[in-house]
């Protein structure tokens, strides 16, 4: 997106937040993601609680999510009063044509992931800069075990063509793991398979890769936003 400035990109985050909010209906219980784009979601999903009524109750993706919603005045729920939600608004780091994702970028995937799998259907927020042809260029998120994360990212090494680099030597997620950037480079062709590849090595808690999750992504583009929907959307 460096063609844009950072107003226009900010401009551009706030549109596609808010406009997925219109999936979201009186009585729904909603996964809450996380990230720069999915920031104005939240903000706009408390203005119409406050404003217009709104009756909701959520589950957040991380703790930054988890705050922000509790001081928007999102109602929270815990899994052991839910057993599945009806819909979950998240970012993404990127998107291909199948709408597989990567996501990760903001070290929230495992709890993403579970909170995507619960869901009745998945709606992500997105920007231009986001789509792709073939995913990999945005280094590929890994939740890992830390015990023996050296050898984790070694046998991660084996099939990654680019470098495995810890993410920051202290950086741990809300799960207390750390997370392994894979620099694939574009070219996952085959996200199933990867994702499934990636997901037998032992130490490996989870993979950014979320394949056959979204179905439908709200795009925004300088002159408004675009829905592109997946061939037999749940939505
Ligand atoms: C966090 C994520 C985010 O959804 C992803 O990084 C996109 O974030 P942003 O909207 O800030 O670009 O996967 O783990």
């Amino acid at each position: 997106m460096g063609e844009f400035s950072a107003e226009e990109k900010e401009a551009m985050k706030a549109e596609a937040g808010i406009a997925a909010c219109n999936f979201v209906k009186d009585g729904m219980k909603i996964g809450i993601g996380t990230g720069s784009t999915v920031k104005y979601t939240i903000l706009e999903l408390g203005r119409r609680i406050r404003e217009d009524g709104l009756e909701i109750s959520g589950i957040p993706t991380s703790e930054v999510t988890e705050k922000l919603s509790i001081e928007q005045g999102i109602p929270l729920i815990n899994w052991n009063e839910c057993s599945g939600l009806d819909l979950v608004i998240d970012g993404a780091d990127e998107f291909d044509s199948n709408l597989h994702l990567i996501k990760g970028g903001g070290g929230a995937l495992l709890r993403e992931k579970i909170v995507a799998e619960s869901s009745a259907g998945m709606v992500v927020v997105a920007d231009a800069s986001k789509q792709v042809e073939v995913l990999g260029t945005f280094p590929l998120p890994i939740e890992v075990n830390p015990y023996g994360w050296e050898q984790t990212q070694r046998r991660i090494q084996a099939i990654c063509s680019g470098p495995v680099v810890r993410r920051g030597p202290d950086y741990l997620t809300d799960n207390g793991n750390p997370i392994l950037d894979a620099h694939f480079g574009p070219v996952i062709s085959n996200p199933v398979e990867m994702e499934a590849q990636l997901r037998s090595i032992a130490g490996v808690v989870e993979v950014g890769l979320f394949t056959n999750t979204a179905d439908v992504v709200v795009l925004a583009a300088p002159n408004g936003c675009e829905m592109i929907r997946k061939e037999n959307a749940r939505l």
